[in-house]
């Protein structure tokens, strides 16, 4: 689907936007391991949740959805049944390694496939630490999916330090030794976000070496309620959209604000972008608040290595608000961003030359500055929902519009967007 953008003028109007996408993905998979029933609310409407919920229905678990909020009920401990075909995991690289964890701990063979995009994504990065814990994992022959996972019966506890920051990886580690008596110990030395430890209650200590996390059976999940603070990387799209549209004050309600999830703000706020946080408190371990997003003259600065991680999600919508800041807008050590659900320094340099901007490709980012053209462009998804929600901004900022072609993906993290953009939208100055 094409979807065309017209320049918008203000923007003004008040957000709820769903629940956050790593929070509900980790709360179906915490009630479906939990014994008995547990309440979802405010679970994120993306195809990726659906993804993992359609994964744990073929392994028994029962799901009773009423708009956001959803009933589970659970298997309990090494209960999980033996899916009849393949797990599907459709664009989602969390369902995909966090079940792996799960799936590795449990007495059935089971095989994850995904759609074109997941199917190239690398698995070692799973299979290599899960395998030092005695699990038996089969990707392809290229380290991708689809990927067989066996019961084994040689399941031990680890200490291990991550290899790469991935959220991820660490949280698949943490998912199979949950189901062993003895204590696994993982030493973070680059802090990712903390959904697992936080949600499952687990220790955590700072280290020299980095945060020390230690896992066992004793936090294995019980049924309870979930309620999911708003998701703070959907919001990312209207706060820069704020920030960047004269004449224009966003309010987005009930935003995870998870420390290692704001590093969205603090570059953004680095850059002179006015956001104003109030109603902070915390919810089920997790802080949370609202937003006031006000335009903003910014001006680029020198993004921090330590804190790529915390926004490399966001990492193509900043750098829309960096084509807008004063001065060359710059990323590296986001070689990540080449193994996400496109190649995201490719998509986004791609976007940004037919933008007829002047773009450096790097190794591991980019640098980008320019004036935008005045003639129309048709953009590119690369079929990955971020790229696809980054340049409708960028569109909708360009002076005769844009187009963005295969729109839909914006599905797998936010089905609302282009509602969500039209509530706020003032086509005329105010
Ligand atoms: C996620 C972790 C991140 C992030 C992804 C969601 C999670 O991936 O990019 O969108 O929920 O754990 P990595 O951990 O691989 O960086």
């Amino acid at each position: 689907m094409i979807q065309k953008f017209e320049m918008i003028k203000s923007l003004r109007g008040t957000l709820n936007l769903a629940g956050d996408k790593s929070i509900s993905h980790r709360a179906v998979m915490f009630a479906s391991l939990a014994e008995g029933e547990s309440i979802i609310y405010n679970c994120s409407e993306s195809e990726d949740v659906t993804s993992t919920i359609n994964c744990f229905s073929k392994m028994g678990c029962k799901f009773e959805r009423d708009g956001n909020t959803i009933k589970v009920l659970g298997k309990g401990f090494k209960n999980l049944q033996q899916p009849s075909d393949d797990l599907d995991a459709g664009n989602s690289g969390t369902t995909t390694r966090l079940i792996s964890g799960i799936l590795a701990a449990q007495n059935f063979q089971s095989t994850i496939i995904g759609d074109e995009s997941l199917s190239k994504r690398p698995m070692r990065r799973i299979t290599e630490p899960l395998k030092l814990m005695g699990a038996v994992l089969k990707p392809s022959d290229e380290g991708t999916l689809p990927m067989t996972i066996y019961p084994s019966s040689k399941i031990k506890p680890v200490e291990y330090t991550f290899q790469v920051a991935s959220a991820q990886v660490k949280s698949a580690m943490i998912l199979l030794a949950i189901h062993l008596d003895e204590e696994s110990v993982f030493i973070e030395p680059v802090p990712t976000r903390n959904h697992t430890e936080l949600m499952l209650g687990l220790k955590t200590i700072p280290s020299e070496n980095g945060i020390k996390i230690f896992a066992s059976k004793k936090n294995y999940p019980v049924s309870k309620v979930f309620t999911v603070p708003s998701d703070i990387s959907s919001a990312s799209f209207f706060i820069v959209a704020g920030l960047i549209t004269q004449n224009s004050e966003i309010i987005i309600k009930h935003v995870s604000l998870n420390p290692t999830r704001t590093g969205i703000i603090t570059v953004l706020r680095n850059m002179g972008g006015q956001i104003e946080i109030f109603n902070e408190h915390d919810e089920g371990g997790e802080k949370v608040g609202d937003l006031k997003v006000s335009s903003s003259d910014l001006t680029n600065i020198e993004i921090p290595k330590e804190i790529i991680p915390n926004i490399i999600d966001e990492i193509p919508i900043l750098s829309v608000a960096g084509v807008f800041a004063k001065g060359k807008f710059t990323i590296r050590n986001s070689h990540e961003l080449r193994v996400k659900e496109s190649d995201r320094i490719s998509s986004v340099c791609e976007n940004f030359k037919r933008a007829g901007l002047n773009v450096v490709e790097f190794e591991d980012g980019f640098e980008v500055d320019g004036e935008l053209t005045t003639s129309h462009v048709e953009f590119e998804t690369y079929f990955d929902h971020r790229i696809a929600m980054a340049f409708g901004i960028l569109a909708s900022k360009m002076e005769n519009g844009a187009s963005v072609r295969d729109f839909e993906h914006v599905g797998i993290s936010n089905p609302k967007f282009i509602i969500q953009m039209n509530g706020l939208s003032h086509n005329s100055n105010i």
